[in-house]
């Protein structure tokens, strides 16, 4: 990037505390690619359901630790838009433990004060399935100690598409301008639109891919690559992860 940008070029020099802390803080915003629950299982014998099993304690533990620590906000993709790929078995398996999730931890998560909310399309569910997402978003919907953000059915590259789309039917109907259409539109039209600024993006069991996941909000998150296993990832890895971030430098494009 060029330094000769003239001050109105530089909204970055008033933006620069929204985006985040610039390193050494508690990050406001953490995401979790929870990945490894099917090698885990088959390095025990066990079933992928039992790994997918173990997965769901680990992300209770995470999401006390994360509280405890500060954190705003924890988002994790718990299906993404490419599981329909997976063996029927293993979806319903995936969905039953979902719903278990929720019929065990509802309670708990709204004595907390977290706040349920959901990015992607769970509409597609089974009745049941969607009906007790819904509630858990509706109960929770006016708490504010934490947000819990479960990515259900979701693609990055379609919730960008979405939100071109509901920009580009305003702007047909005159409602905004297309040159209205800018970064700020663009996020506000977004499944995080009321979520702080990502700011950690963790990605468990060794692989190195974004997998189609938050690939606009992750533009100057901090990557953070971890060998674990998800269900062995706990409120420790968590820590560790956390204090992995403060000792990060951010720029967010400056120097
Ligand atoms: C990836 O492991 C994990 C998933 C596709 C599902 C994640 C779901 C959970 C942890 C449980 C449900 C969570 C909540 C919040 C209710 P993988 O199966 O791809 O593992 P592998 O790469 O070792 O095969």
């Amino acid at each position: 990037m060029g330094k000769a940008a003239s001050a109105s070029q530089r909204p970055e020099a008033e933006g620069a505390e929204a985006q985040g802390p610039a390193g050494g803080g508690v990050p406001r915003h953490v995401a979790i690619i929870m990945d490894g629950n099917g090698r885990w299982a088959k390095a025990r014998g066990l079933p992928r359901a039992a790994g997918h099993r173990q997965g769901a304690e680990a992300a209770r533990k995470v999401l006390r630790a994360a509280g405890e620590a500060g954190v705003e906000c924890l988002t994790l993709y718990a299906f993404s838009s490419e599981n329909w790929r997976r063996p029927e078995d293993e979806i319903n398996d995936l969905m039953g433990l979902l719903r278990l999730y929720i019929a065990r931890e509802l309670g708990a998560l709204h004595k907390e004060g977290i706040r349920i909310k959901i990015l992607g399309d769970h509409g597609v569910f089974s009745p049941e399935t969607a009906r007790m997402v819904d509630e858990a978003v509706a109960k929770t919907a006016n708490n504010q100690r934490m947000t819990l953000a479960i990515a259900l059915n979701y693609g990055s590259r379609l919730e960008l598409v979405k939100a071109a789309q509901t920009l580009a039917a305003r702007a047909a109907t005159g409602e905004i301008a297309p040159s209205d259409i800018d970064e700020a539109a663009l996020e506000a039209s977004l499944d995080t639109a009321d979520l702080p600024p990502l700011d950690l993006l963790i990605r468990t069991s060794g692989e190195h891919r974004l997998s189609n996941f938050l690939l606009w909000q992750a533009a100057y998150a901090e990557l953070l690559f971890v060998d674990t296993l998800w269900p062995d990832f706990d409120g420790d890895a968590l820590r560790a992860a956390l204090r992995a971030f403060a000792g990060r430098e951010r720029r967010f494009g400056g120097r």
